[in-house]
């Protein structure tokens, strides 16, 4: 991973991956791109930046080229709720872009990575301890691409050796970038809005519990997995991760600590509420453990101290 190419760099994972990379290895070892470029943001103007659709593979592939990139690392997809209300649409970007993103990996020989989720799992997933190898029938457009999208990672590992690497992300915590119309953005939402207006309002239904993640584990998943030793992998598309499982009730509990006055009511999504009920309860990380040693820093009470911390400089 000496030199990357990121697509969807503006999105929530890819602001804070392209800034991590910039500072580990120096700001020309990332070659940022997305679909927009929007003034004054600070991926943009940190460092190499162009505008990509990853639906245009003869662009993608220009780029990756011209900068002479090893790694490819492809984010650009559209999240749960949004890929519900425009099924076809996310079908089209999110397969698109991958093929499209895995063609140029095998065609320049790079590394990869992107992105599974949780969402990968469906109604029929045992809900409990969930095991990296288990039933996988999604309900939702989002999670057909992501079963998917394993699938075509892995196929592309085996027919054409490409050295395809993935996770499959729980809900991302973060207080840089804002995720766009995802299912577990709930419990993003909640700290802005204890800050703000010390209430919030939950879309998701008490008792629901889902697996969450502070994105310093996701990003250090990242950066591990692609230097993890590629004899160790047994698994590749894609590997639970988890750092923590709660419901709502939970988080408002550990942020009532910070901000005794905080309060929670409900106002329940049934669209959003009805993805997170096909999900599972809580996965079980352990390949990932034993393959390439995920071990998350942040629990519940440490990501809520630290969001806090962060956000209140912010607003
Ligand atoms: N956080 C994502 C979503 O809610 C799951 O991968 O859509």
């Amino acid at each position: 991973m000496h030199k990357v190419m990121v697509t969807g760099c503006l999105g929530q994972i890819g602001s804070e991956l392209v800034a991590q990379l910039r500072a580990q290895n120096g700001v020309d070892s990332v070659i940022a791109t997305d679909i927009r470029r929007p003034d004054h943001n600070e991926t943009v103007e940190s460092g190499p930046f162009e505008v990509l659709d990853v639906t245009d593979y003869d662009r993608m592939l220009k780029i990756a080229t011209d900068y002479q990139v090893d790694t490819l690392i492809h984010l650009a997809a559209l999240l749960s709720a949004v890929a519900e209300e425009r099924p076809q649409f996310a079908w089209q970007l999110n397969m698109t872009g991958l093929v499209n993103a895995l063609e140029v990996a095998r065609e320049l020989d790079l590394k990869f990575f992107t992105p599974s989720s949780i969402g990968a799992f469906g109604p029929s997933t045992p809900k409990d301890n969930t095991p990296q190898d288990t039933i996988q029938r999604p309900t939702t457009m989002y999670g057909v691409t992501k079963v998917s999208g394993e699938l075509l990672c892995d196929y592309y590992h085996t027919k054409y050796e490409v050295d395809t690497r993935g996770v499959r992300f729980p809900g991302l915590i973060s207080y840089k970038t804002l995720p766009g119309g995802g299912t577990t953005d709930y419990a993003v939402d909640i700290y802005y809005e204890a800050l703000r207006k010390g209430h919030y309002e939950s879309f998701i239904k008490e008792g629901t519990y889902m697996d969450m993640m502070y994105m310093p584990d996701a990003i250090g998943a990242i950066i591990k997995l692609m230097n993890a030793d590629p004899e160790r992998l047994i698994h590749r598309n894609a590997f639970n991760i988890t750092a923590m499982s709660f419901e709502p009730e939970q988080i408002k509990a550990a942020i009532q600590k910070e901000l005794p006055d905080f309060e929670m009511t409900y106002a329940v999504d049934p669209a959003r509420q009805a993805i997170a009920d096909s999900w599972p309860n809580q996965i079980d990380a352990s390949c990932a453990k034993a393959e390439w040693d995920f071990e998350p820093q942040y629990d519940l009470e440490a990501m809520t101290k630290d969001m806090l911390a962060q956000l209140k400089t912010r607003i």
